[in-house]
């Protein structure tokens, strides 16, 4: 690869951004990112008022890349961005697979020496949180806390990612000419140009995919990711419960993949989520029509000034019934907004990022799996890394784009961390919602 290539990368979300700043970084001279809209995103996954930080992972390489990036959340240049939490996870006896996530954190935790507290019980968890007033993970709580964790303001985190971009000369396209509906490519399968919604082609040497839930509509992915709509609430706090929350810790409970964030300082919202199996979503019609794949789900393609605030009935329960485990004076308050948010799960959890198996000069940065936000501070080196064939061999092999799953019928089932009702499809009518 030589410095002045053209690459041209497709989503300003944080895989695409974080590899245009550290390509730029490292002298290319001439990139250029595209986006349904001007970054930061606000449908996009990295974007919302919070997103967790924290390197409790069972699994060695994300553990030790997420404490790399969570050294790196707690210096000077997050400083108006990143707030520290203590971070609880737990889970009930009755759930294996929550159990075994919890215990596998602990374990990696315990062997790379990083400290952790347990939590005996429910009580020993209240004595600690005072303002945590329900009965928690029950029956049987099990937990611990770690106190090397927080949450990060997505939005700001990526419109600071985003000037960092244009002072290093990165340029910019959104809206519908920078809306790509299709790569174009030779006979030999090399691509030439993306075409956009406004009709215009850009031509490039480098293209790198980082659409998100939305890059499995413009190149067939095997089967490989799966687009699954998330549920969040936000309810709007007084000063007295900011004030009494205001050391919420962040807690999840792995048996049911309910989540909360330490309330909002700037927007006194408190939100929750649940990080579960999640909802698919056909395209509609005139989405299919701009769209070379449409058999997939996807978020939906027009560009929107907010998320919708909507979200299914029974995904609205859940949320309730977390605020009841942990803030029952909470639980019957309404929500002031609701929303779904869109994960790019892989079989296994892993992201994607490595060569396309049909285009020999098309690189896919995604599959997210609901937890790549916390990597921005360190994911676009690793990316550039495999841009350059780089990578050091565990990870080009976790990474790698996997085209074994193309006849499997139902090859998602996650890397143990979801909990809850399996994933379905949307009504038609939460479909006409327009979502
Ligand atoms: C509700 C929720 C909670 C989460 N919580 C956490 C958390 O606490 N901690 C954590 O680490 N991670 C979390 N994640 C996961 C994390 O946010 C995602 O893994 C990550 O943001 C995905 O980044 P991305 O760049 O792949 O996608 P995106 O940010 O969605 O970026 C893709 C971009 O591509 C653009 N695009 C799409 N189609 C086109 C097109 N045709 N042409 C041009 N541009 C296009 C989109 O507009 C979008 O801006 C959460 C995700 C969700 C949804
Ligand atoms: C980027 O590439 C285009 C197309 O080849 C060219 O016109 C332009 O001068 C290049 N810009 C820089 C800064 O090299
Ligand atoms: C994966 O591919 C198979 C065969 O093409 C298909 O039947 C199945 O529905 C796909 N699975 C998913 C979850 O998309």
């Amino acid at each position: 690869m030589e410095k002045t290539d053209r690459v041209i990368i497709v989503g300003a979300g944080v895989f695409g951004l974080s590899t245009a700043y550290q390509l730029a970084r490292e002298g290319f001279t001439n990139i250029t990112v595209l986006d349904r809209h001007v970054p930061p995103v606000p449908d996009g996954s990295s974007v919302d008022i919070s997103r967790v930080i924290r390197f409790d992972y069972g699994d060695e390489v994300y553990l030790r890349i997420a404490y790399e990036a969570y050294r790196k959340w707690t210096g000077p240049k997050y400083q108006d961005i990143f707030f520290p939490s203590p971070f609880i996870v737990s889970s009930n006896s009755e759930s294996a697979l929550g159990r075994a996530y919890t215990e596998s954190c602990t374990a990696a935790l315990t062997k790379h020496g990083l400290p952790w507290t347990r939590l005996e019980d429910a009580n020993s968890a209240k004595s600690m949180y005072p303002m945590l007033s329900g009965t928690l993970a029950q029956p049987g709580f099990s937990g611990y806390t770690n106190r090397q964790a927080g949450w990060a303001d997505a939005s700001k985190a990526i419109a600071q990612l985003r000037d960092d971009c244009l002072e290093l000369g990165v340029s910019f396209v959104a809206g519908r000419a920078g809306t790509v509906t299709k790569f174009e490519s030779d006979a030999a399968g090399k691509i030439r140009a993306v075409r956009t919604l406004q009709g215009t082609a850009l031509q490039g040497d480098h293209f790198i995919l980082s659409a998100g839930a939305w890059a499995s509509s413009l190149v067939p992915f095997y089967n490989s990711t799966i687009s699954t709509g998330q549920v969040l609430g936000y309810i709007q706090l007084t000063d007295d419960e900011m004030e009494r929350l205001r050391q919420l810790p962040i807690y999840i409970n792995f048996a049911t993949g309910w989540f909360n964030f330490p309330p909002h300082p700037d927007t006194k919202m408190l939100k929750i989520a649940v990080h579960g199996w999640g909802y698919t979503r056909s395209p509609d019609d005139a989405e299919k029509a701009t769209m070379p794949h449409h058999d997939v789900s996807s978020p939906p393609l027009a560009a929107a000034r907010a998320r919708r605030n909507f979200a299914p009935e029974d995904g609205v329960a859940r949320l309730r019934a977390g605020l009841r485990e942990i803030l029952p004076e909470l639980a019957d308050r309404p929500f002031d907004r609701l929303a779904l948010c869109w994960y790019t799960d892989t079989p296994t959890g892993d992201f994607i990022i490595d060569y396309h198996p049909d285009h020999e000069n098309l690189f896919v940065a995604g599959g997210g799996s609901g937890h790549a936000f916390k990597f921005l501070p360190v994911l676009g080196h690793y990316v550039s890394k495999g841009l350059k064939r780089e990578l050091p061999k565990d990870l080009a092999e976790k990474w790698r784009f996997r085209t074994e799953y193309q006849h499997d019928a139902n090859v998602f089932k996650g890397d143990g961390s979801r909990g809850g009702p399996l994933r379905r499809e949307l009504s038609p009518e939460e479909t006409r919602a327009k979502l």
